[in-house]
């Protein structure tokens, strides 16, 4: 179970609406993750979920009960936070088998659980350990542990990777998706980040303003962004909007074209551009080239590493298949 609905929910804080009115469906078992800009309402809408947050008006559901006046400890929710908020001086067994103490779960029932949970997490051979003796990764594992032995109806998450490093952020991407497909729970994932979203979800929310902008498969909103605010949060390096005549060619306000869908060449093709800045990492190049009647270079990826030199004049085509038009507000036009 974990089929959660929310039905023209509303968040005010004093005059402040942050979340306009929202309609929201996830499925259970899904992996749902809402990405958007810091500020967007991200948390306060995973908060408005857990009940840490009241609704201003609407209606949630957890598995078809209303569940907007049920208080967040009885909603079968377990929230995951930052590993920073384990308790240093309890040993890991101690901190996994917390909310089971708080319940006054039997001893043998927390003894169960938590063995299990220290299994799905690989933590078996540190349960004796204090957090402090860990990996930032071990640590963030047993502050899921926490949450796995409550075997809730839905895990979600607020940015949980935000405080490790890079490599280690990349890791625990692939561990926590790893886990959903162990587990089969409902995950709900909060981060700023498009490519932790594109790489864990299965239903990506963006997120603007307290409004959704899309929701889709990360291959959906790669493929066919609704509006420019999609189209240029999704994917990088970022699209390339170009406005003004060339645009107006395509009978569009604006023509988006991703970076890896446009050709170079120096024979011959559809824009004329001068080679700018060059970013060489290895397995791909980023090229950024002014083209005719275009203030901002467009940023152009080559495969490998391609001879092109600052100053070098170029032609650009754009894959005709790949090209995105949008009205004046901003809307696809198919
Ligand atoms: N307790 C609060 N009181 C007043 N404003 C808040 C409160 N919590 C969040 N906000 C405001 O709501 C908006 C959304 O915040 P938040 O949900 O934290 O965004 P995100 O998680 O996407 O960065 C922001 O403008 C923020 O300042
Ligand atoms: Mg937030």
């Amino acid at each position: 179970m974990g089929q959660i609905t929310l039905k023209q929910v509303t968040k005010s804080f004093g005059d402040l609406q942050v979340i306009p009115p929202l309609d929201l469906e996830i499925n259970d078992g899904e992996f749902v993750v809402f990405v958007g800009p810091s500020g967007c309402g991200k948390s306060t809408l995973l908060r408005l979920i857990a009940g840490l947050e009241d609704v201003t008006s609407g209606e949630i559901s957890i598995d078809g009960q209303i569940a907007t006046d049920v208080p967040p400890a009885k909603r079968g929710l377990a929230m995951v936070f930052q590993s920073y908020a384990l308790y240093p001086h309890m040993s890991v067994r101690k901190n996994i088998a917390f909310p089971l103490r708080m319940a006054k779960t039997s001893p043998e029932e927390q003894e169960r659980k938590v063995t299990e949970a220290a299994r799905v997490l690989n933590l078996t051979d540190y349960l004796d350990r204090k957090p402090g003796q860990l990996s930032g990764g071990q640590r963030q594992r047993v502050a899921i542990g926490r949450a796995i032995v409550r075997e809730p109806a839905a895990f979600l998450f607020d940015e949980p990777l935000s405080n490790l490093d890079a490599a280690l952020r990349v890791n625990m991407r692939l561990e926590i998706s790893e886990l959903h497909q162990t587990l089969d729970t409902t995950m709900i994932y909060v981060t700023h980040d498009q490519v932790e979203a594109m790489t864990m979800a299965d239903k990506i929310v963006v997120l603007q303003a307290g409004v959704i902008e899309q929701v889709g498969s990360p291959l959906e909103l790669y493929r066919n962004p609704a509006n420019k605010f999609v189209a240029g949060f999704i994917g990088s390096p970022k699209m390339n909007f170009l406005d003004g005549s060339i645009a107006a060619e395509h009978n569009a306000a604006t023509i988006g074209v991703r970076p890896e869908h446009i050709s170079v060449s120096r024979e011959g093709g559809t824009w004329r551009g001068k080679v700018g800045v060059s970013e060489h990492l290895g397995s791909d190049t980023f090229f950024h080239i002014t083209i005719d009647g275009m203030n901002e270079p467009l940023t152009v990826r080559e495969s490998g590493e391609v001879d092109l030199r600052r100053g070098d004049e170029v032609w650009l085509t754009p894959s005709a298949s790949h090209l995105h038009r949008f009205d004046a507000k901003g809307l696809v036009i198919r």
